[in-house]
């Protein structure tokens, strides 16, 4: 962790206030002081600030169900932020794993470790994401094995990836990705004539959404370390 951050998640700094106290030679890691703020921190870095040792709280990991009207930023814009959801402390130190679109519904994961997000959200990692989707017309016939052998969606030059489609009944499917390309569902289905009604995310990996609309849990460490293991970069 670069040492900026360190500072910030051992203490009530901000991120301007940390970089004042690293470069005016108040911060010594092992010993030595260090006056760059990228200097990267480990885990069995000792660092202290004014000779007092400094300790990172634990990572947060969080799942919540979105609702539509609402954006998977940390900033509100025309709708507000998912992240007003969540009533813990130091909700700014938090970042959200694989957006969904505002009128989108689901699962949302949001934490504030950076190397569990990138590993779950890597295109690389190839991390199953479970959607339902409602359709404004009947699923064509042909629609499963489009899928399953890539379509070009508009303006790309690489076809998807693979993508598995369970039918529930002609309005209603179920679309497991591997990627997560921009509005990636709702293009898939206007590749092959149709149009995405309403879409809702309820799984990611082996994590089911399991909270009501609105709501927000914190993962337990078995869920953190399982998604941990199934995505390991
Ligand atoms: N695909 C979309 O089109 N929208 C989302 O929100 C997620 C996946």
């Amino acid at each position: 962790m670069r040492l900026d951050k360190f500072i910030c998640k051992s203490t009530h700094y901000t991120l301007a206030e940390a970089l004042m106290l690293i470069e005016t030679g108040r911060v010594i890691v092992n010993e030595t002081v260090v006056f760059e703020v990228s200097y990267q921190a480990h885990k069995n870095s000792v660092v202290t600030l004014d000779g007092h040792s400094l300790t990172p709280r634990p990572f947060r990991y969080f799942m919540l169900h979105k609702p539509v009207d609402m954006i998977c930023s940390n900033v509100d814009e025309k709708y507000p932020s998912v992240l007003n959801l969540l009533d813990v402390d130091s909700v700014s130190e938090l970042h959200i794993a694989g957006r969904l679109d505002a009128d989108t519904t689901g699962l949302v994961l949001v934490t504030d470790d950076g190397h569990w997000s990138f590993n779950l959200t890597s295109p690389s990692n190839k991390c199953e994401k479970v959607y339902k989707v409602l359709l404004s017309k009947p699923i064509s016939p042909d629609a499963a094995q489009r899928f399953a052998e890539g379509i070009l969606l508009q303006g790309e030059s690489n076809l998807t990836l693979p993508a598995t489609l369970q039918i529930i009944d002609p309005y209603n499917v179920f679309l497991t990705l591997t990627e997560g390309r921009f509005h990636q569902v709702k293009r898939m289905f206007s590749a092959i004539g149709n149009r995405v009604k309403s879409l809702h995310r309820q799984q990611i990996g082996s994590l089911e959404l399991d909270i009501e609309e609105g709501h927000w849990r914190s993962l337990t460490l078995a869920e953190v370390e399982t998604l941990s293991v199934e995505h390991l970069s």
